[in-house]
Parts: C-alpha cells; sequence; structure tokens
C-alpha cells in the first residue's frame, strides 16, 4: 500500500484517473489533475482561497440557467472560449476567421429576404450590411445561409429582454445566385457583458474593460464548407482593442460609411442618414 504524501499526491492522482474507460478522457483527465496540482503548488494556495473559489464555482452554477451562461462568460473574459475557437479553426489565411458564439445566439429565428429589416421597430439609425459569401477560390457560395444576431442601441440581446416574445435583432438570410446578401438592420453600439454575478464581481476588483467593441454576430453555413461563427465589428469604435472576450481581429473591422437619404442596397429609398458596412465572407471548404 502507497501511503499519501505531499510529495506523491499527484502521482497518486494521475494514476487513479489514468483508469478512465475512455482513452481521450484518460488523456483528459490526467492532464487536469497534473495543471490543478501544479497551479495549487506554484500559488501555494491556502484553505480560505481554495473555499472562496468553491464558492465562486457554486454562485456561477446558481446564477445560470437556459437563458443565462455564467460559465460560458467565464471561459470567455479568461481568453479559454477564443484559444479553443482559434485551435479547431485553422482556416486558409484568405478565408474569413472565426470568433467566438457568444451567450446571446437563439436558435430558429425568422427567415427575411434580401434586405430584409430584421430591426423592425427597433430604434436607431438603419444599417445595410452588404457583401457577398464566397468560397476559397472565389467562386460565389449561392444559398449560403446567414444567420445574424445583434444587441440593441442599450446594448442588450433579445434574451435578457423578458417581456420579449418575439424575434428582435436577428434574422436568417439567404445568399442569391451570385452569392450576395443583404442585411437591413440598425448600428450596434459597444455593451458590456453582464457584471451583476461572480464574472462580473471578479471583473470589478480588477482593471480590465468589461465592454466588447460596437458589432453584428454572424453565423454562415452553406453545403460543402465548414460553419463560420463571426462577427463584423465597426472600424473606430471604442474598445476594438481591449474586448472584455479577446474575440476582436482586425480582418474582421468594417468601416460603417455614412451615407445621406436616398437609395439603399435592396433597390429601396431611406428618408433618413443611414450606414453601409460591406464586407465578403470567405468559407473555408470542408476537409
Ligand atoms: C457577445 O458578443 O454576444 C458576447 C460574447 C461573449 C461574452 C458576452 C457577450
Ligand atoms: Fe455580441
Amino acid at each position: 500500500m502507497e501511503l499519501v504524501t505531499e510529495d506523491n499526491i499527484t502521482e497518486l492522482a494521475e494514476r487513479r484517473w489514468a483508469t478512465a474507460h475512455d482513452p481521450r478522457a484518460k488523456e483528459l483527465m490526467t492532464a487536469l489533475v497534473r495543471h490543478l496540482h501544479a497551479f495549487a503548488r506554484e500559488v501555494r494556495l491556502t484553505e480560505a482561497e481554495w473555499m472562496a473559489a468553491i464558492r465562486w464555482l457554486t454562485s456561477t452554477g446558481q446564477i445560470s440557467d437556459e437563458k443565462r451562461e455564467e460559465f460560458i462568460l467565464a471561459s470567455d473574459v479568461l481568453g479559454l472560449s477564443m484559444l479553443v475557437v482559434q485551435m479547431n479553426h485553422h482556416f486558409a489565411p484568405e478565408a474569413t476567421p472565426a470568433t467566438v458564439l457568444g451567450p446571446f445566439h437563439i436558435d430558429g429565428s425568422p427567415a427575411l429576404d434580401f434586405g430584409g429589416d430584421m430591426s423592425d421597430g427597433v430604434e436607431g439609425t438603419p444599417l445595410y450590411v452588404t457583401g457577398s459569401v464566397r468560397s476559397l477560390d472565389g467562386s460565389p457560395v449561392a444559398g449560403a445561409l446567414l444567420d445574424v444576431w445583434q444587441a440593441d442601441a442599450e446594448g442588450a440581446y433579445e434574451s435578457q429582454l423578458p417581456e420579449i416574445d418575439e424575434a428582435r435583432l436577428r434574422a436568417k438570410y439567404t445568399a442569391r445566385a451570385d452569392g450576395s446578401y443583404c442585411v437591413r438592420t440598425i448600428a450596434p453600439k459597444g455593451y458590456s457583458i453582464p457584471m451583476d454575478g461572480p464574472v462580473g464581481d471578479l471583473i470589478s476588483r480588477t482593471d480590465i474593460s468589461h465592454f466588447r467593441p460596437a458589432h453584428v454576430h454572424f453565423l454562415v453555413t452553406a453545403e460543402g464548407h465548414e460553419p463560420l461563427i463571426t462577427h463584423l465589428f465597426q472600424e473606430g469604435a471604442e474598445y476594438l482593442d481591449s474586448d472584455v472576450v479577446f474575440g476582436t481581429k482586425q480582418e474582421l473591422v468594417v468601416a460603417f460609411e455614412p451615407r445621406d437619404p436616398g437609395p439603399t442596397p435592396d433597390g429601396g429609398e431611406s428618408v433618413v442618414p443611414w450606414v453601409e458596412a460591406r464586407y465578403d465572407f470567405v468559407l473555408q471548404p470542408s476537409s
């Protein structure tokens, strides 16, 4: 029998978790034990700190529900979500890069036609996002589905507004035969991540900015191509270089050009000033 000491406990725990039946579970669990123990040893973790961490994890679980994912938020602000995205989406340099999904995507958004207004009734400056969906070789991806969502001018997503019972600032668009698409929405603003939970509590004890730069989310899917989860960020927006979830990439920063009242990209006419963002999505063919 081998009795436990401070020196051998890591090896004992690793050996125990190496009995996991699934080989990948074995790899994950033994590495987790190794790194957790190394962390505790490096910082000489006290019992009070251990208990504070347990309490934090407990409240992170308690505040989560089907609309709020505080653990995902924790992963986001630690940079883990973006690291996992980058390790798992090694697209060609010419392809549009992927970013985090974030906690506010809702399945089943309504389908809108080319230029259909997903901001119906929500106040803000009209924004047209236009361009095309192309494959790496430049060919148009007809029929690509663009699932689009964003926050309102106060920074609130539909799932944060319990009184809303219909789709708000989200819709699905289909690229036309030449790959072109046109989203009609309102110009987004930068916003704070939810600060009323354990993640916000931790952040508020640091100098970390808790804001995200103004952006619109896209999930682009098309047959024969890797799904693309990404955002478009407004050029010149505040917080571009301090995005609290590390989601900003230079390739995704787009000019929001101001336009005078007049013809709009959907063939209509705006009686008020509006803005236009042009972006061609380039999809990575499936391997
Ligand atoms: C978002 O952009 O919707 C988001 C992403 C990660 C954390 C919080 C919000
Ligand atoms: Fe967002």
